[in-house]
């Protein structure tokens, strides 16, 4: 069994950070996304992996390299546009060869891997078996009808769905859907659906098997996402503070203080996690709140939020919730008149005032 992780594609909906970085490689809980998707396969016995990339490519196989850091051999798989997740596996035909794989979207977290899922595969073998997730809003996704234990129709956003459950961004294939890719023509959005691969399967009267997920799922490809698989994630990582922090600081509950961080004056409200080289002064950084490396946090408050690299906030007046705040960016107040907001924003960037 190989392992396909999808790592190309726009990231429209993450823009602007998408412009300058990798979707896959925005962390959560302070690692790379697509990290826990090469750790999910590596521990279903996977080890032969390949990567679908596009622009994207220099960035993610610095991070990635050759996959001996999680005891897998990575191949890299140029895409050269975002032509669908069908036409993603129909390009990597010649690394799969006949060999029945799982289909792994680079921007997905489960809470509990796929094991289960692979090895169910492996011991009934059908065309495809595809992972499904119960959602309140199945209107949004792609969703499967079922009857019994097999799958009978996929319709990509229904207006009206007949079932609650939403296709998750993994799959597993045997070697039919070479046929199926091949034989499908792109959609509306002109790509090449694998919704429309896996009912091209289902028509021909091969057999789709469902695997409900137990456990969460999140696609991490919109800010409110990338919050909430944060959230899930921060809360399992425990306490570990090896940072510097001084006598007039509190670090309260489950926070991650990395080695080389430095905490005066402030409180750090768990669950948390702050990077190495990080300075937090005369601040508060409260729950749900992940921080990269060599960020600063002066004189302000911040929670429920991502912070990259190099970020620096000082003296606000009010708290930072439910952000994404990217590399480098400073974010400060300005005693210079008139008193105003002076911005230097990306295209695309959000600014949410309290008035
Ligand atoms: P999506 O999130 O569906 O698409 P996208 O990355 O273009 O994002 P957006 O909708 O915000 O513009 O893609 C799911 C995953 O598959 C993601 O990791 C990117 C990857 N992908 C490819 O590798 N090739 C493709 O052709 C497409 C469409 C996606």
């Amino acid at each position: 069994m190989k392992g396909l992780i999808l790592s190309g594609g726009r990231g429209t909906r993450l823009r602007p950070l998408t412009y300058t970085r990798a979707k896959q490689l925005v962390p959560v809980a302070n690692k790379p996304v697509l990290f826990y998707g090469i750790e999910a396969l590596a521990a279903a016995g996977i080890r032969d992996i390949g990567i679908v990339v596009g622009d994207t490519r220099p960035e993610i196989q610095a991070a990635v390299g050759d996959g001996s850091a999680w005891g897998v051999a990575v191949t890299y798989i140029e895409q050269d546009a975002p032509r669908g997740l069908a036409h993603a596996v129909l390009i990597s035909e010649p690394f799969l060869q006949r060999e029945p794989f799982v289909m792994y979207l680079g921007d997905n977290l489960l809470a509990r891997g796929i094991a289960p899922f692979v090895d169910e595969f492996l011991k009934t073998a059908p065309a495809a078996q595809i992972l499904l997730a119960r959602v309140p809003n199945p209107e949004r996704f792609g969703v499967a009808e079922l009857d019994g234990d097999t799958v009978v129709r996929l319709v990509e956003k229904p207006r009206e769905p007949r079932s609650d459950l939403a296709l998750v961004g993994v799959y597993l294939f045997g070697p039919g859907i070479f046929d199926a890719v091949k034989r499908i023509r792109p959609s509306f959005r002109d790509e090449l659906e694998i919704t429309d691969a896996i009912q091209a399967l289902i028509d021909r009267g091969e057999t789709v098997r469902p695997h409900v997920v137990d456990g969460w799922w999140k696609d991490t490809g919109r800010l409110a996402d990338l919050l909430e698989a944060n959230r899930l994630i921060l809360a399992t990582r425990g306490r570990c503070v090896e940072g510097d922090i001084d006598e007039e600081s509190r670090i309260e509950g489950d926070v991650v203080v990395a080695r080389g961080a430095r905490i005066r004056q402030s409180v750090v409200r768990g669950p948390a996690i702050i990077g190495a080289g990080t300075r937090i002064e005369q601040a508060y950084v409260g729950p749900y709140t992940a921080m990269m490396n060599d960020v600063l946090v002066r004189g302000s408050e911040i929670e429920h939020s991502i912070v990259l690299e190099g970020a620096e906030i000082a003296d606000l007046a009010n708290r930072i919730v439910d952000s994404l705040i990217g590399r480098n960016v400073r974010i400060s107040r300005q005693p210079a008149k008139p008193s105003a907001y002076r911005f230097m924003l990306g295209d695309n960037s959000e600014v949410g005032m309290r008035w």
